[in-house]
């Protein structure tokens, strides 16, 4: 069963519980943690995830492209966040380690993300520690960006280990999935697929969501 994340940063910002309620059909809601530094561009944080947890009942799926998230990744769990996944490139591989165990000590679910340049290989160091593992499909910073179809040899890659080593971590991708490109995700072995502008943009969100579930 695909699931999908919609990423409230396509949202209306001074209308986020409207926008958050528009999308109770998916299986989490997918929160775009910027800091201007390891991105260039700034988003929401802790305050925000504070807030909006109370007003769904999903999962809070929070992507926290920041700079050594291991700083955050607590105040975060304890805003609410069920899943904080943090980019590989962002620390040491002691600390990208240690932010997963911080995650997980505090009974949240962990996962890594690579950006586009970043090779397959690097999520193998946290395989068996985490439950999610992204896969960008565009550059981090912004949505409405073009998918990038070159990554889905890393998906298919990625799932492949998983398969063998960690059957229930979830693949995400993130970045320009519509109704075309989720079945591209989907095929390579995704199972989990964000979008923010194919959702938010769409006439009728529901049938949306349910679209790109393939
Ligand atoms: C990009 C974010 C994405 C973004 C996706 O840095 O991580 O989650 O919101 O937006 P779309 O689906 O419009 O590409
Ligand atoms: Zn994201």
């Amino acid at each position: 069963m695909i699931k999908i994340s919609p990423s409230i940063l396509s949202a209306d910002f001074a209308n986020l519980e409207r926008d958050i309620h528009r999308i109770e059909s998916a299986d989490y809601v997918h929160v775009d943690v910027m800091d201007g530094l390891f991105v260039p561009n700034i988003s929401i944080g802790i305050p925000v995830v504070q807030c909006i947890r109370p007003v769904t009942r999903l999962p809070l799926d929070v992507h926290l492209m920041i700079d050594r998230p291991v700083r955050y990744v607590e105040q975060f769990c304890d805003a609410g966040a069920d899943l904080v996944t943090v980019h590989v490139e962002a620390d040491t591989e002691e600390n990208i380690h240690a932010a997963i165990r911080a995650v997980r000590a505090k009974g949240k679910r962990p996962g890594v993300v690579i950006k586009p340049k970043t090779p397959a290989e690097a999520v193998l160091p946290f395989l068996d520690e985490v439950d999610l593992i992204l896969v960008m499909t565009v550059e981090p910073g912004f949505g409405g960006q073009k998918f990038m179809a070159d990554m889905m040899p890393k998906v298919s890659a990625i799932r492949r280990w998983i398969d063998q080593r960690r059957p229930e971590c979830e693949l995400e991708v993130d970045g320009g999935v519509d109704a075309v490109t989720c079945k591209t995700c989907i095929e390579a072995g995704a199972n989990v697929l964000v979008a923010g502008s194919a959702v938010y943009k769409a006439d009728d969100i529901p049938a949306r969501i349910a679209q790109l579930r393939g």
